[in-house]
């Protein structure tokens, strides 16, 4: 029998990880091995994609998967995706600010975002790059999508790191524990104890205060915390195991809710801001945001969290003017 390549291709997703470092490449695999979609790898850096790619095709045979994995650093292999997934950025250097990084990190996702969004200009775009929230608004500026289509990474992570620390502790399934993590990627994080629950019951019915805020503290600090473990670099497995929960939303229609950055407009008294929030994602992006009754501590954590997202935002403006 002569085996023959199809001579018709077949509508498949795609999603286009631009950034093809720890956090993308890591997302490939994700992507690929849960037969999500197809994937496109893009980096600056010529060889490292293709080769990543190329190691993950090698897999296929062993994990039992047909998805295309291509690595490149031509934007045109990136044309008509469902989904775009910016990863691309700087980590900080020694000598070098956080406002250095804030720039030169504006810079690339402004860049990446334009050509990305040339060549499938109705894609949803997730954004990772640092600063979160801060990135996420110049992504979309850069993009020009509606708001609905953009969203950043970062309330699936912190929520994880938040059930992970409170299953460690309580000795129970990670499974059965929900948490609700909203505001901005950083130490200003809003982490919401009354509605984080084991088995639909509040963690406050649970625990001491005490032990609570020691979590609650742990949550906050869950990046700096594994920075400091490893020293050259940042976390990549969780990161990208949020991403791909993300991704798998939108591809699958999902409806599902999960804390995202995404643009309010006057939800919880917020305007013209990318922040964390509960948000129902699919197959248009944030299709709708939960606004949750908060007490008065909560409601004035989550702004001056916003207000933390917003100087930094026009500090970038500023600098990229
Ligand atoms: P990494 O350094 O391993 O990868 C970054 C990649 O971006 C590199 O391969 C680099 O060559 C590439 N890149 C740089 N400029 C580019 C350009 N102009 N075009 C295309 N590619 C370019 O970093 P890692 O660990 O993958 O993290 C990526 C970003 O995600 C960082 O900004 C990090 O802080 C952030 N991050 C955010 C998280 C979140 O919760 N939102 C969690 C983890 C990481
Ligand atoms: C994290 O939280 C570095 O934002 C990244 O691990």
């Amino acid at each position: 029998m002569v085996v023959r390549p199809p001579t018709v291709a077949c509508a498949t997703s795609r999603v286009s990880i631009i950034g093809a470092g720890n956090v993308g490449s890591t997302l490939a695999q994700r992507i690929s091995e849960k037969n999500m979609a197809d994937v496109v790898l893009l980096d600056v850096v010529e060889g490292r994609p293709q080769g990543l790619a190329l190691d993950l095709m090698e897999a296929r045979g062993v994990e039992r998967h047909d998805r295309l994995i291509l690595g490149t650093n031509d934007y045109a292999d990136t044309a008509n995706s469902n989904i775009i997934v910016v990863t691309a950025g700087l980590a900080r250097k020694p000598g070098m600010s956080r406002e250095d990084l804030m720039k030169t990190n504006g810079k690339i996702v402004q860049d990446v975002v334009k050509q990305a969004i040339a060549y499938s200009p109705s894609a949803i775009l997730i954004v990772v790059t640092n600063p979160l929230d801060v990135m996420t608004y110049i992504a979309w500026k850069a993009s020009g999508l509606p708001p609905r289509q953009v969203m950043g990474m970062a309330g699936v992570l912190d929520s994880a790191r938040f059930q992970t620390f409170l299953s460690m502790e309580l000795g129970v399934s990670v499974a059965d524990i929900t948490a609700v993590v909203l505001g901005g990627h950083g130490d200003l994080m809003v982490p919401l104890p009354r509605y984080t629950t084991v088995g639909g019951i509040p963690i406050t019915d649970l625990m001491d205060a005490s032990t609570i805020a020691r979590i609650v503290e742990r949550t906050r600090n869950g990046g700096a915390e594994i920075v400091e473990l490893m020293q050259t670099g940042s976390a990549y497995f969780a990161p990208a195991s949020s991403t791909s929960v993300m991704v798998e939303a939108v591809l699958l229609n999902q409806t599902r809710l999960l804390p995202v950055a995404a643009y309010l407009e006057g939800e919880y008294g917020l305007k013209d801001i990318f922040i964390g929030v509960p948000s129902r994602l699919g197959c248009q992006g944030v299709e709708s945001i939960l606004e949750l009754k908060l007490t008065d501590e909560e409601l004035a954590a989550l702004h001056t969290s916003a207000q933390s997202v917003r100087k930094n935002v026009d500090r970038l403006n500023e600098l990229l003017a």
